[in-house]
């Protein structure tokens, strides 16, 4: 207190709590940053993961199990014990339930946001122009699938294995699949339907086949490293793909004009006549109600932004099915979330 009081009497009342209020506000913003970056070497090196799975567990034991510098490893610990994410005491840690709160659902937003780190160590160079994505510096591919799949099963994939489920689909191909979240989802609510994901990225579908070996649905899933612009082998070996699902997936080519995006609808409706496409996308936001309303979506738009990746809004999609000559059979949008569904033929 008398500290308190001698501040005081060198600053003067206002000046000592405009101080404090200011640095309590820049703390919300410089917190986040260390937060994440802790809890993000934790997830990396699967000290995370251990926590969470454990009640308590022994610091030597996390520290030598994964090779780690025990002196970092102490100070993350410290930290986080800190802001009460984890009790660090006596030699052993666990995980707090706000921290277990957070891994919870929202874990997707923190892997998602990982999936970008790269990107944001390399922001000055980017800036300055001395670095360009994707030459220069890309995405973590396996955490885009892995944190947009936790992400997407909040919403998007209930409601696109219910279009499947209403149209009768019986075999599903699912572009960009990630981790390959939406397929297991789907497998799960739909017992009589087989699937085959195919993804771009050889270090995310090495991560697909690593979780595809240990579920009880690898018998009625498949993997196929493919790019879907050229998915003539997918189509001669499964001619009696009935549903082509793509989840957040079209927008990553936007930004080479939705001509592209057309084009690439309207050659998979050749390959796979007797399927319908059900597109999960991203419907842009106009700035203005995120300027009054600042919702998550802003950290997607900036994170989209820097990575060249174009969103449209629901029109777009609607002109996009059109340009393709396709008719849309089923649509729903909601602007609550900025997602948008669309069934077409
Ligand atoms: C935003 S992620 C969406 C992942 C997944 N659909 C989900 O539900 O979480 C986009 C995925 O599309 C993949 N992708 C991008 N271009 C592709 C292409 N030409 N062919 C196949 N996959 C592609 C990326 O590697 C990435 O895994």
């Amino acid at each position: 207190m008398s500290q308190v009081l001698e501040v005081i009497r060198l600053l003067g009342l206002t000046k000592s709590i405009r101080t404090k209020r200011g640095m309590d506000k820049a703390l919300r913003h410089v917190r986040g940053y260390a937060v994440c970056s802790c809890l993000w070497s934790l997830l990396e090196t699967g000290v995370l993961d251990r926590l969470l799975e454990a009640e308590d567990a022994a610091f030597d034991a996390l520290a030598d199990e994964a090779g780690l510098d025990r002196h970092v490893l102490e100070s993350i610990l410290m930290y986080l014990d800190g802001v009460g994410l984890v009790r660090f005491d006596d030699g052993r840690v666990r995980a707090l339930p706000k921290l277990r709160r957070l891994m919870a659902e929202p874990r997707g937003f923190f892997e998602l946001t990982y999936a970008y780190e790269p990107i944001f160590h390399r922001l000055t160079d980017l800036l300055r122009g001395r670095a360009r994505y994707p030459d220069d510096v890309g995405r973590l591919g396996k955490y885009v699938g892995r944190g947009s799949g936790q992400l997407c099963r909040a919403l998007p994939y209930p409601i696109l294995t219910d279009m499947l489920r209403r149209h009768g689909a019986r075999k599903v191909l699912d572009l960009g699949c990630g981790d390959l979240a939406f397929l297991f989802y789907a497998c799960e609510a739909l017992p009589e339907v087989r699937c085959v994901g195919v993804d771009i990225d050889p270090p995310t579908v090495a991560y697909a086949r690593e979780v595809l070996a240990e579920s009880p649905l690898a018998e009625r899933i498949e993997v196929v490293q493919a790019d879907m612009f050229d998915l003539g082998a997918v189509a001669e070996a499964h001619p009696d793909i009935d549903a082509v699902t793509a989840v957040d997936t079209y927008h990553e080519y936007l930004a080479e004009g939705e001509a592209k995006v057309a084009g690439l609808m309207r050659q998979l409706r050749t390959q796979f006549p007797a399927a319908l496409l059900y597109v999960g996308e991203f419907c842009k936001q106009p700035h203005e109600k995120l300027r009054r309303r600042p919702t998550a979506f802003l950290e997607h738009h900036l994170y989209h932004d820097l990575t060249n990746q174009t969103i449209s809004d629901a029109a777009g999609w609607r002109r996009m099915a059109t340009q393709a000559g396709l008719a849309i059979l089923e649509e729903k949008v909601f602007d609550i979330v900025g997602h948008g569904y669309f069934v077409l033929r």
